[in-house]
C-alpha cells in the first residue's frame, strides 16, 4: 500500500488509529449502521447505474458498502480507500481480492484525473476539520461521472458552517462533528459545474438519517 500523503493534519493523533481490532470488527456493523442501513442501499441504487462501473469508496472504514453491493448483485469494480491501516486491515480480512485497497485521505487520493467513474465519500466530511471543499474538489478530480456525498448530520438553514470539535480523549485525539450551511454549501457547488441531486434517506431505528447529495458530471 501507498500514501501520496496529504500532510496537513497527518501529525494530529487519530482516534481511528487507537481502536481495538474487535471494536474496528464491529464499525458501523450495527444499530442499523450496517448491511441493513437503507442510505447504504440506495449507494447501491446509484453504483448500479452504471453498469461494470469502477467506484471508489473514500474513507471506506472496513468497506460495510462493498458487503451490500456485493449481497444485491452490483456489477462493479470497488476500490476502498482509507487512511487508517486498521479498517483496511480488517476489510482485508473480510473481503480478500473480492476488492482493491488502498491507504489514502480524501482530501489527497491516490488517483489520476478521471481515473474512476463514481467516487462515494459517506460519513466523513463532517469530520474533516478543514471543512469539505478539498475533500470535494478532489472527489471531482479523480470521478468521471459523480461524487455521491452522504451527510450524517443535516446541513442547516444558517449562514455560517459550525465546526464542532470534542475534547482530547485519553490519546489526546479529538474529533469533529461539524454541521454545514447549505446555503454556503449549495453557493459552493454551483461553481463546480456540476448538476446536483439531492435526497434524504431515513432509516427506522438508526441513529441518523442519511442526506445523500450527488454531484453528477
Ligand atoms: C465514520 S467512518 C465512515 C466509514 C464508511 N464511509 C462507512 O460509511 O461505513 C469514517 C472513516 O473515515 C476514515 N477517515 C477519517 N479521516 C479520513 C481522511 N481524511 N481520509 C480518508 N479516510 C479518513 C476513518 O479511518 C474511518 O474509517
Amino acid at each position: 500500500m501507498t500514501v501520496k500523503g496529504y500532510n496537513k493534519f497527518k501529525d494530529s493523533p487519530d482516534d481511528h488509529d487507537f481502536m481495538t481490532e474487535e471494536h474496528i470488527a464491529g464499525f458501523l456493523r450495527n444499530h442499523k449502521t450496517g448491511i441493513d442501513n437503507f442510505g447504504r442501499h440506495t449507494l447501491a441504487q446509484i453504483v448500479a447505474q452504471y453498469k461494470g462501473c469502477t467506484v471508489v469508496d473514500a474513507a471506506c472504514g472496513t468497506c460495510v458498502n462493498w458487503d451490500v453491493f456485493k449481497r444485491v448483485g452490483v456489477d462493479c469494480n470497488y476500490i476502498g480507500i482509507d487512511r487508517t491501516q486498521g479498517m483496511l486491515a480488517e476489510a482485508k480480512k473480510r473481503y480478500g481480492d473480492e476488492i482493491t485497497l488502498q491507504e489514502g485521505y480524501v482530501q489527497e487520493l491516490p488517483l489520476d484525473d478521471g481515473e474512476v467513474d463514481v467516487v462515494i465519500m459517506r460519513h466523513i466530511v463532517e469530520h474533516l476539520q478543514e471543512g469539505y471543499e478539498d475533500a470535494v474538489r478532489e472527489g471531482l478530480r479523480v470521478a468521471s461521472k459523480e461524487l455521491v456525498l452522504v451527510f450524517f448530520l443535516d446541513p442547516s438553514d444558517d449562514a455560517e458552517d459550525v465546526i464542532q470539535e470534542s475534547q482530547p480523549d485519553a490519546n489526546g485525539c479529538t474529533h469533529f462533528w461539524n454541521t454545514y450551511s447549505w446555503p454556503k454549501f449549495t453557493e459552493f457547488v454551483a461553481g463546480l459545474g456540476v448538476q446536483m441531486k439531492v435526497g434524504h434517506v431515513a432509516t427506522p431505528g438508526a441513529a441518523h438519517a442519511d442526506t445523500i447529495v450527488r454531484l453528477i458530471k
